[in-house]
């Protein structure tokens, strides 16, 4: 052994000193796929997945593990992790308890049904994506206290606050990913914020020491006093002030009334399965249900994965799911949804009606829709964990696009979210998503806008199965659809299912958007010919997922989209 020790010293030796010359890369590095005997926690980063395991190495459960990693990654993912922005989190506790906890952001108290519009009527450019008058008021801190209070196990909020607090101050170095998107969005940043910022610099290079002291304090703040430390105080009055420096409409009043909402989570049977997703004000549960129900009669595992029936039926499903989206989805505290309607057997019989298994369904074309922004905003965040006891959590967060609306609160260190898009700004105008929306999701004061964030926990035989979820903007619901589909009826293994190439359609436009080589040209021309279109775009949403294997033990998958996703256990 030991002729072969001195090389290895002599490389180890040379490396080392080799890497102190460039800027050191980053200490971590993300797993994509794990198997677990007891826990698993899989985030969109290894820093806040490590976070999330150490709470549960610790004695906390799942949902304690989940808050940890959400404050965690308002540090370590800032161009989606958050406190200035909002999220969902479904919960199933491990006998079984399901609940579904609503921090979207709301329009403030001042938001008008016309404020994007100009004097013709005519949506203003960019108005509701960037600058201060994007921002709703954000729901993220009141959420996770809410969530720890009634479900956490760790007593003391203050021990999932710290970690992040930690990282911030001590700051963390860069995945390669985060120095790009960083790069990319510069000119924004300039726009709407002064110097000094740490997110504002020439060249971000992966490795660099990101740290962040202002959003420490904020976080000091969080820690010493709850939520108050953020809808009152100091941090409070930074926001306001920031607000007020870009003409933006949220006010003291809109952060002290800010509350997040348990909501009766949307279920439904597929097969032998109980899933369990998000009701309204987001679009997620709901679609994802309708869309499972459109094509539980058909037998797709005969069809066999990406073969043109299962694909074309797929779509035509998804298409009908989309344009009840635009028609019949807002916030359910002003708007009646007809939830029960939209999910019953019959309605969704009738809607299938009209699928034709050789042709494709023409979408309504009055209306146009438009992918041509989808490449800006694939950020959001989902988080999936499941305790030692069995408990899970799955929860998405996001502050929309990239970095939100690029305004950093300059006396508190986060940016805020330009959640504002995600409503109707005008019936039938579609948003940065190319989604289109009506009356009920026309903006309101106090409204929350709607949401395709579908945090999702499946049931098999009665027990705990799976837990999904991911960023993606409108094709979250599809992604969480088809990764579901490829286990129960194309019989993969959750690896498998994640990576497979992903297709969406959400009814206007009407074109099927397809992942680069998602299948062969022979199924693509197949479906040209019975009158689909196509649109390629690079990478759809980003799942994370974890799945209860036959054995007993659980199975993390991070997807490869997303080269910082990380799927940790023990
Ligand atoms: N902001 C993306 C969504 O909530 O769907």
């Amino acid at each position: 052994m030991k002729p072969c020790l001195v090389p290895l010293v002599f490389i180890v030796l040379f490396l080392s000193a080799s890497c102190k010359r460039a800027t050191p890369g980053p200490d971590y590095q993300a797993t994509k796929v794990v198997t677990a005997d007891s826990a698993a926690v899989v985030s969109p980063h290894p820093l806040a997945t490590q976070v999330g395991l150490g709470v549960l190495k610790k004695g906390g459960n799942a949902i304690d593990a989940a808050v940890a990693v959400q404050f965690a990654l308002a540090v370590v993912y800032p161009r989606a992790g958050n406190i200035g922005g909002g999220g969902f989190m479904v919960i199933r506790t491990k006998d079984g308890q399901a609940a579904a906890l609503d921090y979207r952001e709301k329009a403030p108290l001042a938001a008008d049904r016309d404020m994007y519009l100009d004097s013709l009527g005519n949506v203003i450019d960019g108005l509701s994506t960037m600058g201060h008058l994007a921002a709703g008021v954000p729901g993220t801190v009141a959420g996770l206290f809410e969530a720890h209070k009634k479900y956490g196990r760790i007593r003391d909020m203050k021990e999932l606050v710290q970690p992040a607090i930690e990282l911030a101050e001590r700051g963390f170095r860069i995945s390669p990913t985060e120095a790009r998107r960083l790069n990319g969005f510069q000119e924004g940043f300039r726009k709407y914020n002064e110097e000094p910022n740490p997110f504002i610099k020439d060249s971000f290079q992966l490795g660099d020491l990101l740290v962040q002291k202002r959003l420490a304090e904020t976080l000091k703040q969080i820690r010493d006093k709850g939520a108050a430390g953020f809808y009152e105080g100091p941090v409070a009055e930074a926001i306001i002030a920031e607000i007020q420096s870009g003409n933006g409409l949220i006010t003291m009043e809109d952060l002290h009334k800010y509350e997040a909402k348990w909501r009766e989570p949307v279920i439904g049977q597929y097969d032998g399965y109980r899933i369990i997703s998000m009701p309204p004000s987001s679009s997620g549960g709901i679609a994802l249900l309708q869309m499972l129900k459109m094509v539980a009669p058909y037998p797709l595992n005969e069809y066999g994965f990406h073969s043109t029936r299962a694909v074309h039926l797929m779509v035509e499903a998804e298409r009908r799911a989309y344009a009840d989206r635009a028609e019949h989805l807002g916030d359910s505290d002003f708007y009646d949804v007809p939830v029960d309607s939209m999910l019953s057997d019959a309605y969704l019989q009738a809607r299938m009606a009209s699928f034709d298994a050789a042709h494709a369904t023409v979408s309504d074309s009055i209306l146009a829709g438009n992918f041509k922004l989808l490449k800006e905003s694939f950020e959001t965040t989902h988080t999936s964990v499941v305790d030692a006891e069995g408990n899970a959590v799955s929860v998405t967060t996001t502050l929309n696009s990239n970095y939100g609306c690029k305004v950093w609160v300059d006396g508190a260190g986060f940016f805020l979210n330009n959640e504002m898009d995600d409503f109707s700004a005008k019936p039938g105008v579609p948003n940065q998503f190319g989604l289109v929306g009506a009356e009920a999701n026309s903006i309101r004061p106090e409204k929350r806008m709607l949401s395709s964030m579908t945090p999702t926990i499946v049931e098999k035989e009665g027990k705990l199965f799976m837990v999904l979820g991911a960023p993606g903007g409108s094709t979250i619901i599809t992604a969480v659809f088809q990764v579901f589909i490829n286990v129960a009826e194309f019989g993969m293994g959750l690896e498998e299912a994640v990576n497979a190439g992903r297709f969406h359609h959400q009814w206007l436009p009407d074109a099927i958007l397809i992942e680069d080589n998602a299948f062969p040209d022979s199924t693509k021309q197949a479906l040209e010919a019975m009158g689909h279109s196509f649109n390629t775009v690079g990478r759809m949403a980003v799942i994370k997922a974890i799945v209860r294997l036959p054995d007993g033990r659980l199975q993390g998958v991070g997807d490869p989209r997303n080269p910082d996703d990380d799927a940790g256990g023990y």
